[in-house]
């Protein structure tokens, strides 16, 4: 049992307050380096300002040997770049790994007056919320920091979705969700062999023609993460928190890359990972409504005066309904533009 009146009391003495509502940030790509490259770590300052949030990433990917300079370079860009309005997140290795608690010691205590938000891997249930929650309030307190650093759950094995609800209910520190394709096939003994995206062989086929049984009958291949994501935009938006797709590891195929965004982005996710620069101009084009989309909801709402009734527009029916999905583009557009001026140009032209 616990009452709804300790939700939002901090989880240790000298914590800070939880927040009651996780604040609209643009966070239309997540873009990851790993802290361990000279090389890479180095590019950081010039990224600042061209993406919306730069993550440093500890976890996979990072060789075994390459644990603790990854750690250090997190904590050296954490002190030395300045960020701006650019949001610094880290990926740290799962909580059953043995990088875990040095890499949260790290992350809170030396960097924690630089980073947003903390992404734990491979969460499987509450419990591991619960058990990141009360330890990063200490170490919060520790370090004195005055406001919260939030929680950012990938959903990359079946028990993490079986309990998505869940997880995404268990703390108010509890930022967003992002879908981990590749770990989850290979959790959930999917044939995929590949980093998100969809596969050739996962099809539906048109019946034979019965005059013609030999002739090439139509067939399409199909979304394999859409069960997934929207199970996953479900439970977010029941807490109050944000969906994101994750990684699209064929970074020569921009327009497949794109289309997978794209789904995600119709089906409520506000943003998805990009690993490697040419992957952030497809991110920051499909998560944000384009002119005309903007423009169509704008002419949707003014026709439609108190939001109410319904009305036939170029011969389509609107009403309350479709004026809320208006707002939704058009409250999306908004928050954008007031920290992007080339999209507050766009949409207010509507060109
Ligand atoms: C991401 O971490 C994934 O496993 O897809
Ligand atoms: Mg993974």
């Amino acid at each position: 049992m616990r009452s709804p009146k300790d939700f939002f009391r901090p989880l240790a003495v000298g914590a800070p307050e939880p927040l009651h509502e996780i604040p609209f940030r643009p966070s239309r790509m997540l873009h990851f380096f790993p802290p361990n490259n000279d090389k890479m770590r180095a590019k950081v300052p010039s990224l600042v300002g061209t993406v919306d949030v730069l993550v440093a990433n500890l976890e996979d990917g990072v060789p075994m040997a390459d644990k603790e300079a990854a750690r250090a370079g997190l904590i050296e860009v954490a002190t030395t770049v300045d960020f701006g309005t650019t949001q610094l997140w880290t990926r740290v290795n799962s909580l059953d790994s043995p990088w875990c608690l040095d890499d949260l010691q790290a992350a809170v205590l030396e960097a924690g007056h630089a980073v947003d938000v903390i992404i734990l891997p491979k969460v499987e249930g509450p419990e591991d919320i619960h058990y990141a929650d009360r330890l990063i309030a200490q170490l919060e307190a520790r370090a004195g920091l005055d406001r919260p650093i939030l929680l950012h759950a990938i959903l990359e094995t079946a028990r993490g979705v079986a309990n998505v609800e869940e997880i995404c209910l268990a703390s108010p520190r509890m930022q967003g969700l992002s879908l981990g394709p590749a770990d989850l096939a290979a959790n959930r003994r999917m044939k995929t062999t590949r980093v998100g995206g969809g596969h050739p062989d996962y099809l539906v086929r048109s019946d034979p023609d019965p005059d013609n049984p030999e002739a090439p009958r139509q067939h399409f291949q199909q979304d394999l993460w859409h069960y997934t994501i929207a199970r996953m935009v479900d439970a977010c938006v029941t807490a109050g928190i944000l969906p994101y797709y994750g990684p699209f590891g064929d970074i020569r195929d921009l327009t497949a890359c794109g289309d997978q965004f794209r789904n995600a982005y119709l089906l409520g996710c506000v943003g998805a990972w990009s690993l490697h620069p040419d992957q952030i101009a497809v991110a920051k084009e499909v998560f944000s409504p384009s002119a005309a989309e903007v423009a169509h909801a704008r002419r949707v709402i003014e026709a439609m005066g108190d939001g109410t009734g319904a009305i036939m527009l170029d011969g389509k029916m609107e009403d309350d309904a479709s004026v809320k999905q208006c707002q939704v583009v058009v409250r999306l557009a908004e928050q954008l533009a007031a920290s992007d001026p080339e999209l507050a140009a766009l949409y207010s032209t509507g060109a």
